[in-house]
């Protein structure tokens, strides 16, 4: 265990690394950010990061990286085809993952867009714990429709449950029933689960979730980018697992699943994904498209650099005081927001500390997007970037309706070994200001809406002036602070 007790009895997560390189921030007064906001028509994927002074807004692909990864990039073989950086990468992943055949591709989503073109025909379902983004758009793209089947505890925010990305069996059973099992294309089980807080999945909830499947021919897809966090909380939430390597509870994991897929951004520490699997006639109705899309099947629109990171990056991956520490932050802010009164996503999950917008905001109608709205409001506060997780990620239905997401989410991302304590103490100030403050942070509407994927380049503005009595009140607490 990496945990160190104070003599104190504090409980602190301990950086069990040292910094070696750094890049410099700037923090813009209030005004400045309240304009830069303005300029990014509310959307935090809109700033510049000129403009951000701690990025929270994801995980992916600005984890830190480690001295060996970094050096690893200066070996790698930049042949197009047959280069030993993909013979290295290949080999780690069937060692680590128990699989034998891996195809390469460019981040998560391009693997998710390959396995909805080959495995998804129009009119399928694809249960799964809870959609991601990206895999749903992909799905519906092609014709298939999505079932999510978390158990109903998993969607309450504050609760001591270990496992809230659990899929719920009866659930599962009712959906093949109903559906009939020629029409499900896959199962898709999500470990860890983003959108419900960075939720994880317990090992023995996919291994009877993978036991239905099987029993009704059905493959199942496990989405392992998230598996970083999910291994951590496996080995220290799920008593059957305390004994375990993380190398075996990997091997466990992956036992349980036909296909695994994951995005490198996230599991590895470097930039890429790729797809791995045993069933051979699963890789090769999949091969075609890898150099159709993404580049040739020794790459996969990779850079060799970053796959030989990669390489070590997974290897790091098993190494639990390396995983430990994105957790041991996510549930620290967690708990230093408690105590300031915000309402947070309990148990921490990973990936990143989630904030209940819609209690926060209780006073926001759910159409006028409480989580973005509070988006605006931490970055006006104090440049610090996060990301709206729900009902402004959401698709619209064909119809046009828009459905109210089951939470409302505002996601602040602690990309791993990247941010000090003093760093998440300062968000956390910032975070309990606004929450004295909550009565003054109104809705936001959409000024330009896109069709898909709404969230990520849609514009909105606020309604009323609450943005400009914010920033009064900011001056009149807390003076000439930037
Ligand atoms: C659970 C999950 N699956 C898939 C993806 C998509 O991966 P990428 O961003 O590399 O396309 C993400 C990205 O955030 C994710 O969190």
């Amino acid at each position: 265990m990496s945990e160190v007790k104070l003599f104190s009895g504090e409980k602190l997560p301990l950086e069990m690394h040292k910094v070696r390189v750094v890049q410099k921030l700037n923090l813009l007064p209030v005004e400045s950010r309240q304009k830069a906001m303005a300029a990014a028509g509310n959307n935090t994927f809109l700033l510049r990061n000129e403009d951000v002074f701690l990025d929270m807004l994801t995980d992916s692909g600005v984890n830190a990286m480690s001295d060996q990864a970094v050096a690893a990039m200066m070996v790698a073989d930049d042949s197009y085809a047959g280069s030993a950086t993909y013979y290295r990468l290949e080999s780690k992943i069937c060692e680590l993952f128990g699989t034998q055949y891996f195809l390469p591709a460019h981040q998560g989503r391009a693997c998710e867009s390959i396995l909805a073109e080959t495995f998804v025909k129009p009119g399928n379902v694809v249960p799964m714990n809870f959609h991601f983004t990206t895999a749903k758009a992909h799905i519906t793209r092609v014709g298939g429709r999505v079932e999510e089947l978390v158990s109903d505890a998993g969607l309450i925010p504050e609760s001591d449950l270990p496992f809230k990305g659990n899929i719920d069996l009866d659930k599962l059973r009712e959906c093949i029933a109903r559906n009939g099992s020629e029409n499900i294309a896959f199962v898709r089980i999500e470990a860890g689960t983003n959108l419900i807080g960075g939720q994880p999945v317990s090992l023995e909830n996919m291994t009877q979730t993978a036991q239905i499947a099987r029993e009704n021919g059905i493959p199942v897809v496990l989405d392992a980018s998230l598996l970083q966090d999910n291994l951590h909380f496996i080995k220290t939430r799920e008593a059957a697992c305390k004994g375990m390597t993380i190398r075996e509870i990997t091997r466990a994991v992956c036992a349980n699943a036909d296909i695994i897929y994951f995005s490198a951004r996230k599991l590895g520490f470097a930039r890429g994904g790729g797809i791995a699997m045993n069933n051979r006639e699963y890789y090769e109705r999949m091969k075609g498209l890898i150099p159709l899309f993404e580049g040739f099947l020794t790459y996969g629109g990779m850079s060799v650099r970053e796959m030989e990171a990669m390489t070590v990056g997974l290897e790091e991956t098993m190494d639990e005081t390396v995983i430990s520490q994105g957790p041991q932050f996510i549930e620290f802010m967690a708990t230093e927001l408690q105590k300031r009164g915000v309402p947070v996503v309990t148990p921490a999950g990973g990936l990143g500390c989630h904030i209940n917008a819609r209690k926060f905001l209780s006073h926001v109608d759910a159409h006028e997007y409480p989580a973005a709205a509070l988006a605006s409001a931490v970055y006006i506060a104090g440049g610090v970037r996060g990301m709206e997780r729900e009902t402004l990620s959401e698709q619209r239905e064909p119809d046009g309706t828009e459905p109210i997401a089951s939470m409302e989410l505002l996601r602040l991302a602690l990309p791993r070994r990247v941010f000090t304590m003093s760093q998440v103490l300062y968000a956390v100030d910032r975070i309990g200001w606004l929450y004295e403050n909550r009565h003054l942070i109104g809705g936001l509407n959409f000024v330009e809406e896109p069709a898909t994927l709404r969230f990520f380049f849609g514009r909105l503005e606020p309604i009323g002036d609450w943005q400009e009595q914010l920033v009064a009140k900011f001056r009149k607490d807390i003076g000439d602070s930037l």
